[in-house]
């Protein structure tokens, strides 16, 4: 069995965006997970609350889903790399009363900006770098904008391979220079969020149709 780890970063990397947000809403931090090298890789958007309290990717509800995802498609975690376009919770608070009158401030998980997408670009550039997978799995819209950069979306690219480069950022220590195409190409299988599921139970047949699909490409 090959070693669950995170791809070894460089701590340069993770200060530097890790200070890019450090005014911005967003908390915690956690690098992807899983085998480096790995033959597919999965993007989804950001880690949530359950994220980043167990320091591991995908374990919250959408956890379920993902696991799922894997079991489909006859992969475990530790043969697999998992990772997101933004390493902290991007959240948004709100003030809420409980039954007993007390007024408590609660957080709840947001999008990603644009502007935190790109102040985190170069770390998953260094882990794509790292991990050289032969597949990249990009898991909703915001990690297929942040791969292919353009704006159609996975409801009409799922279940389809995209041959093509991948943007990156065009200088790691500036994001005013934006992205750029990467040299190398990818096979890039973009799929649902696994937790679109869960807003929008008919998706489920599809999901299923394109990890079929998906598993039978991984094992030509
Ligand atoms: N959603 C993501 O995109 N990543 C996680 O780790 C959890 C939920």
């Amino acid at each position: 069995m090959k070693d669950t780890r995170s791809a070894p970063v460089s701590p340069e990397t993770i200060a530097l965006c890790r200070s890019r947000l450090a005014h911005e809403p967003v908390e915690g931090f956690l690098l992807g997970s899983g085998a480096v090298p790995a033959k597919v890789m999965f993007v989804g958007e950001a880690p949530g609350a359950t994220e980043i309290q167990e320091g591991m990717p995908f374990t919250g509800q959408a956890g379920r889903e993902m696991d799922a995802y894997l079991e489909r498609l006859g992969l475990s975690r530790s043969e697999v790399y998992i990772t997101s376009t933004v390493r902290s919770r991007p959240f948004k608070e709100r003030i809420i009363t409980r039954a007993s009158g007390e007024r408590v401030v609660s957080r709840s998980n947001r999008t990603p900006t644009k502007a935190e997408i790109l102040a985190h670009a170069p770390i998953l550039d260094e882990e794509i770098r790292l991990v050289r997978p032969q597949f990249l799995i990009p898991m909703g819209n915001i990690a297929l904008h942040r791969l292919i950069g353009s704006h159609e979306t996975v409801t009409s690219l799922h279940g389809k391979m995209i041959e093509g480069p991948v943007q990156q950022a065009a200088e790691r220590d500036n994001p005013a220079a934006g992205y750029r195409f990467s040299l190398e190409t990818y096979n890039i299988f973009p799929l649902f969020h696994p937790a679109a599921v869960l807003y929008n139970r008919k998706l489920s047949r599809t999901i299923e149709s394109d990890l079929d699909i998906l598993a039978r490409i991984l094992t030509e």
